[in-house]
């Protein structure tokens, strides 16, 4: 990357834009950006001019005095727009709402950056502020036909930005994602001024960008605690804004069973906490299209045949092991334990009914469903009166029929399964080769799957487990609780941001094979998250992973990503993420993004 910095002092600037951009070239004139600019879109043939007023449709109940309000009016118009449950957004419909939001972030969810400058900064004066005259968008190529439920590589997310000195924009890309990266980085260049208004210092501006990996995602659990909707999301806006491209919902557990299926009802009404704290029908269609509106891909998974326990508070006949006490650890990686029954007829029918129901609803929004697999307890088969037996001779050709009828109903439907690691490298199973398979455990598993031929997504829990370092969640017998001390959890410490940006998803993986890991994602299991504490725990160490999912864990020296580059645009992100309402920690004090290198131990000689 080149950087042109004609004045030194402009080396305070946190430069913006996170990820990093492939390559990025900036000045330093201000421009001035007005709200009646219009974006003026070449889209299906057609140019067409958008303004703030053009979103009305979006603002149906726009109550402007209230912040809140109208953020809420924008997704109430989203799904008033929708056609019912069944259908993804148009490519159209994602560049409309990104200019939508592009508008509402650059002239509502922006901040003033002082903290970036030295104290006795002065902001550029408004009065003699020269103005951003046109902003174009132009689409190269037709979208694909699954635009908004892409498999792994086949939407071309790059992007090209210009903004000239003279205040001419001009946003290209081969498809409507690439549009919608390129806007999510056009806000970015942009600041809000303390007397109103919003410039960029950054003029003149060339950007082109391209993603390093095409599958950038979180992986939330929802069933250890829940979290509303619009806790999601939230969520899936701040992903968004990353540049992350898949939310995974881990949306049911051995704890709780959030998840409504119509017609095996009780399923959620008993296997939620509260009858209350449910996704419905409606909701799950919801945020499956709010995904897909900002170029995420919600993947749903349903793990089994562990974390399944929840089941047994609606049919206690399908689940083996349920709740063993006190020894669980015997059988189990969590209390309450419990496991599908592995040779059971009344286990397949269940599976039949629930992936009828469930799947045609994915279908529409997603090319993936992810069946879990993970952390199967061989023991708690002794308790399963269908097999009654730990041996793995014997349970793993259940193993593999099992996964094999899950499979063949998921790809009827039209879906790509994805497991976790240990279906593969714990239980030998043969997968279809369509399969992905989800690492968590090892670099080395990574090189395993991609050195059987499969397709992987990364995500060391040393690294990318967000959860960690908590400390545990049991409580310990006096009797024990000294062997304990200090109540560390297995996968401490915490994972700070510079470890997440340390982990290389590529690692162990010989060059022959890296085509096949996909990417990755950051996993924020709950047992100790809710949606007090969700947007801290995943920002901005989320941030951290999506800059390695998009601009690669390497330099384009190919070294190490340097964290002195990285600090001060992490700060900047965290702002703009609070900036839109989203709970990031900061990573540094003020008085270290004021002053550019001063916080810093090791100098390059
Ligand atoms: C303002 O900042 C500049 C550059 O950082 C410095 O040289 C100057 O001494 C400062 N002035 C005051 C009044 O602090
Ligand atoms: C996407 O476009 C970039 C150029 O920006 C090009 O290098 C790349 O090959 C394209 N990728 C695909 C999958 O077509
Ligand atoms: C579009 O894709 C082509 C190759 O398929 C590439 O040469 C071009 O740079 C891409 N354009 C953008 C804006 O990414
Ligand atoms: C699985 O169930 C069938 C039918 O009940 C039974 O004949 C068979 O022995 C069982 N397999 C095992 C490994 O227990
Ligand atoms: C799978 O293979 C590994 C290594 O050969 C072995 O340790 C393990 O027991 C096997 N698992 C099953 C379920 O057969
Ligand atoms: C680069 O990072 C990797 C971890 O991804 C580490 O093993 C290696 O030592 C680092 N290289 C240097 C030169 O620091």
């Amino acid at each position: 990357m080149k950087f042109y910095l004609l004045f030194p002092y402009l080396a305070y600037l946190a430069l913006a834009i996170w990820p990093l951009p492939t390559t990025y070239e900036h000045g330093d004139t201000v421009l001035w950006l007005s709200e009646d600019t219009s974006f003026d879109w070449a889209g299906a043939g057609d140019v067409r001019s958008f303004t703030v007023q053009d979103f009305n449709d979006f603002n149906f109940r726009t109550k402007s005095n209230a912040h809140a309000n109208k953020q809420e009016s924008a997704q109430d118009g989203y799904r008033r727009r929708r056609k019912r449950d069944v259908e993804a957004p148009s490519g159209d419909e994602m560049i409309e709402y990104a200019i939508y939001s592009a508008k509402r972030t650059i002239f509502t969810k922006n901040f003033v950056p002082w903290k970036f400058h030295p104290r006795n900064w002065t902001e550029s004066d408004p009065a003699d502020g020269v103005y951003i005259s046109s902003i174009s968008i132009e689409m190269l190529e037709d979208d694909p036909e699954d635009i908004a439920k892409p498999l792994a590589g086949t939407v071309n997310e790059s992007y090209k930005l210009e903004l000239t000195e003279d205040g001419d924009v001009s946003i290209t890309a081969n498809s409507s994602v690439g549009i919608l990266r390129g806007l999510t980085t056009f806000t970015q260049l942009f600041y809000q001024h303390s007397a109103g208004g919003a410039y960029t210092p950054l003029a003149p501006v060339t950007i082109s960008d391209a993603p390093r990996f095409s599958h950038r995602g979180i992986n939330l659990d929802v069933s250890r605690n829940y979290f509303s909707p619009k806790d999601l999301e939230r969520t899936m806006d701040a992903l968004a804004y990353n540049k992350m491209n898949r939310f995974h919902l881990h949306v049911t557990d051995g704890q709780s069973w959030p998840l409504e299926i119509p017609s095996l009802p009780s399923l959620s009404q008993k296997g939620a906490y509260r009858p209350d704290l449910v996704y419905t029908a409606d909701n799950f269609a919801d945020l499956q299209y709010y995904a897909a509106l900002q170029g995420v891909e919600l993947i749903t998974e349903i793990d089994m045949p562990g974390h399944t326990s929840s089941i047994a508070l609606s049919y206690p006949e399908l689940i083996a092991a349920y709740n063993v006490q006190p020894d669980w650890d015997t059988y189990c990686a969590e209390p309450p334990c419990g496991t599908l029954k592995l040779n059971s007829t009344a286990v397949y029918d269940f599976l039949e009914a629930l992936w009828d129901d469930l799947l045609p609803r994915v279908y529409p929004f997603s090319a993936y469903f992810h069946t879990g697999g993970d952390e199967v307890n061989k023991h708690a088969y002794e308790e399963d009166d269908t097999v009654e037996s730990s041996d793995y001779a014997v349970l793993q050709p259940l193993m593999q029929k099992f996964i094999d009828r899950n499979h063949e109903q998921i790809r009827a439907a039209g879906l790509t399964p994805i497991v976790w690691e240990e279906m593969l490298l714990e239980w030998n199973l043969t997968l279809g080769e369509d399969v992905i398979v989800q690492s968590w455990r090892s670099d080395k598993a990574v090189a395993q799957i991609v050195g059987k031929g499969h397709k992987a997504l990364a995500g060391n829990y040393q690294y990318w487990y967000l959860d960690c370092g908590k400390g545990q969640w049991l409580n310990f017998d006096p009797s024990v609780s000294g062997q304990y001390w200090p109540y560390q959890d297995y996968c401490a410490p915490f994972h700070n941001w510079r470890l997440a940006y340390s982990y290389d998803p590529l690692g162990s993986v010989p060059e022959s094979a890296q085509h096949l890991v996909l990417g990755g994602e950051a996993h924020m299991w709950a047992e100790q998250t809710d949606p007090v504490n969700v947007d801290r725990m995943i920002w901005p160490r989320g941030s951290a992973v999506a800059e390695i999912l998009w601009s690669g864990a390497k330099d384009d020296q190919g070294r190490n990503r340097s964290q002195i580059d990285a600090a001060p645009r992490l700060s900047e992100m965290r702002e703009r993420l609070v900036a839109r309402g989203v709970g990031a920690e900061p990573i540094q004090m003020p008085y270290c993004t004021m002053q550019g290198t001063v916080c810093q131990l090791g100098y390059h000689r």
